[in-house]
């Protein structure tokens, strides 16, 4: 069998959380959602953790009753093209709809991302949660169309990531040859969706093409997955859910032919971590605090350090998942789990103690995709 890669830990920058309670948090900046001082601090504290990834996770409609974060937050390729320039080996994720966004801006702005960062780019190409229809001009589809989308979407997005091939341009101002227009290629697709001929004016990413990253509980998110997608994320609700939901993404990836090691399924978690149990205890006990009339869950990895660094070994180890998508409610969650876990799986060798590489793919241990008109 190959050898199991090392834990991958993504950052979910999300401002003042996921949550109605933490922006009253006295430690917590109100603002912090559009504050790009603090999404720099946040992105520097998981650069210096070694982290692959920064990850925005969004939303296609707001409203009144919304989490805070999500009424005044930043776009995710803006604010991540904002982060490539004051990092330099972390990885940078937004996210996409694609039963409302359109796939040839897609695969532009990512691409143009992972140009800016030299190789560090991903996109989270998700069908949604319902309620786009009020701000995109489309309906919202049902599972059975909005899959099929989907599909569509991903089908076009990665053909035109390989309009270019990496030889492409010559740039030659001697004898005035600026590329070679028989390795552009255009993908002429039709569908029921979308129809696009492509070439995309932006040339081939050092890393291949930018991570492919979706998300769901499905069996069609699966399907679409397996076919096409480099990492998949899913809900950590408890041991057994995650290990079945693994389970099934590596099978039906290996039923595609591919390689379930160069597969990478990740999991939302919110560790809330203590150098003691008490002090996690107290923790929780100051967010519930914040709203006295709202019960507030427990996070699933929750407690003293050593005893979250042990859940996260065993659940690791027992292939539940292969990566983690750290989000916070605590003000300092993410500096916590960093400060205090974060050694602990290093001591232990579960997780990296520098960079191996300047790209994404080369941090997630993803090989880079043969372009699909060159053989090799
Ligand atoms: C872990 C996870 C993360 C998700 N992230 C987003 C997101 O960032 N934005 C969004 O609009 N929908 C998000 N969704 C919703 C999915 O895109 C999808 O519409 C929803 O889960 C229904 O599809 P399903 O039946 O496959 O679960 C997420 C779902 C899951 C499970």
């Amino acid at each position: 069998m190959a050898k199991r890669k090392k834990l991958k830990l993504g950052a979910v920058i999300e401002g003042v959380g996921w949550n109605y309670m933490s922006w009253r948090h006295p430690d917590m900046p109100a603002d912090a959602s559009e504050n790009i001082e603090f999404y720099v601090k946040q992105a520097k504290i998981a650069e210096a953790a070694k982290f692959e990834t920064l990850f925005l996770i969004d939303v296609s409609h707001v409203g009144p009753g919304n989490i805070p974060h999500y009424l005044s937050m930043f776009e995710g390729v803006s604010i991540m093209s904002a982060l490539s320039m004051v990092t330099k080996n972390i990885g940078l994720s937004a996210t996409i709809a694609s039963s409302y966004a359109d796939p040839y801006s897609a695969a532009r702005q990512i691409l143009s991302l992972d140009k800016i960062s030299k190789g560090r780019a991903s996109v989270n190409i998700i069908t949604s949660n319902a309620g786009g229809m009020v701000n995109f001009s489309r309906g919202h589809l049902s599972e059975s169309d909005s899959y099929p989308m989907q599909k569509e979407f991903m089908e076009i997005v990665l053909g035109l990531w390989d309009t270019y091939e990496d030889d492409t341009f010559i740039r030659d101002k001697a004898r005035g040859i600026y590329f070679d227009p028989r390795k552009m290629h255009t993908i002429n697709y039709r569908g029921k969706y979308f129809s696009v001929d492509g070439p995309l004016n932006i040339s081939r990413s050092v890393q291949g093409r930018p991570v492919l990253y979706t998300a769901g509980t499905s069996s069609s998110m699966i399907e679409n997955a397996a076919r096409y997608t480099d990492a998949a994320l899913i809900l950590g609700e408890s041991l057994e859910q995650a290990k079945a939901m693994t389970t099934e993404l590596k099978k039906r990836v290996a039923s595609k032919g591919r390689s379930p090691e160069d597969f990478i399924v990740a999991m939302t978690q919110t560790p809330l971590v203590g150098r003691t149990e008490k002090e996690a205890e107290e923790k929780f006990r100051e967010m519930e605090r914040l709203i006295p009339l709202y019960r507030i869950q427990k996070p699933v990895f929750f407690g003293s350090a050593e005893k979250v660094a042990d859940q996260i070994q065993e659940w690791y180890e027992a292939g539940a998942m292969d990566m983690i998508m750290v989000r916070q409610e605590y003000p300092t969650g993410l500096k916590d789990f960093v400060d205090l876990v974060v050694p602990i799986l290093q001591d232990r060798g579960i997780f990296r103690t520098e960079y191996e590489s300047n790209t994404l793919r080369g941090n997630l241990e993803l090989p880079i995709p043969e372009h699909r008109y060159v053989k090799v």
